[in-house]
């Protein structure tokens, strides 16, 4: 029996799609365009848009036993009975904190994860629901141009507290969740090893390209101007508030991906040094 890894284009999914091929088992990666998506040998590709319940959902859905969702913005409820439909046993959905953290769970993004929570135990299909804390890929994503373009990062809250968690560790505890029924519960808070202030995951990532890059203190005004609406505003207000809000904390550890995988949770220089390119200049 196949299992089916949704988003195997991103940061999480395509490691799934890889630690699953190097163990054997049979798996199928999709994604919304299946022309650009590279998996490794003997992962099968489908095409699906989980937002769109139509044949390419009955097909990519053939001979499925367990699915890792993504949590897509839009309603999945087709694409969840048509998974009950084909005779699928288990889900793991990616979601995030902001469906149940104070202050977030009733804001877009919270949302947003809630509605794709609910299609799932509606269901009534067995599933387990990963929180993952803030993924480490976030400095590429909200930094990298900046430091490549000025070696400087400007930033609201940057003494924010986050626990970053490397995407290999949440593909592995998806993984184990996938092929083994040990660890089945209804939920797993996912965090990387420590807590530090974004200010100190900036300093990591200069110690890591040999140079000081530096935080740039902006306000929260002036982080609106420098965003240039690349986020919706709902979202970007959300954000802005979970850092204010965390600013002068200690983000929560879990020990669950030690517990689930058998190893510590890897750290963000781990990340960093397997991606400082990302932040160089060509
Ligand atoms: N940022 C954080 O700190 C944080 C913390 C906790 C949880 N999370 C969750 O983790 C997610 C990010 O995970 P990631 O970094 O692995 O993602 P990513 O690299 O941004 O990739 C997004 C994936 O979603 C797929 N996708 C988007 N819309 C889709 C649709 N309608 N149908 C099917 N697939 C769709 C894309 O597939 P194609 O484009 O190939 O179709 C792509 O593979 C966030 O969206 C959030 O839900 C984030």
């Amino acid at each position: 029996m196949t299992i089916l890894v949704t988003g195997a284009s991103g940061n999480i999914g395509s490691r799934l799609v890889a630690t699953l091929a190097r163990s054997g088992y049979p798996a199928r990666g999709s994604s919304r365009d299946a022309t650009t998506l590279r998996l490794p040998a003997g992962v099968e590709l489908a095409e699906l848009d989980l937002t769109d319940s139509g044949p390419s959902a009955a097909k990519a859905l053939r001979g499925v036993e367990a699915i890792f969702l993504y949590p897509v913005i839009g309603t999945i409820d087709a694409f969840v009975a048509a998974a009950v439909e084909a005779g699928v046993r288990y889900v793991v959905l990616l979601s995030s904190p902001a469906a149940y953290e104070v202050g977030e769970f009733d804001r877009p993004i919270g949302r947003i994860h809630r509605a794709v929570e609910r299609a799932v135990a509606d269901s009534g299909l067995e599933h387990t629901v990963l929180y993952p804390s803030w993924l480490a890929t976030n400095t590429r994503r909200d930094w990298a141009d900046q430091i490549r373009a000025t070696g400087r990062v400007a930033m609201a809250f940057a003494d924010a507290a986050v626990t970053p968690i490397h995407p290999e560790d949440i593909a592995e505890v998806a993984a184990h969740l996938l092929t083994q029924k040990t660890f089945r519960s209804r939920m797993q808070i996912l965090t990387g090893p420590r807590s530090m202030r974004m200010r100190d995951a900036v300093a990591i990532i200069g110690d890591v390209l040999g140079v000081e890059v530096t935080v740039d203190d902006v306000t929260r005004e002036q982080a609106w101007e420098l965003d240039q609406g690349r986020i919706p505003r709902p979202i970007l207000e959300s954000l802005l508030d979970v850092a204010a809000a965390t600013v002068g904390q200690t983000a929560s550890v879990t020990n669950t991906v030690e517990r689930i995988t058998g190893h510590p949770a890897r750290s963000l220089r781990s990340w960093l040094d397997a991606n400082r390119g990302d932040f160089q200049r060509a």
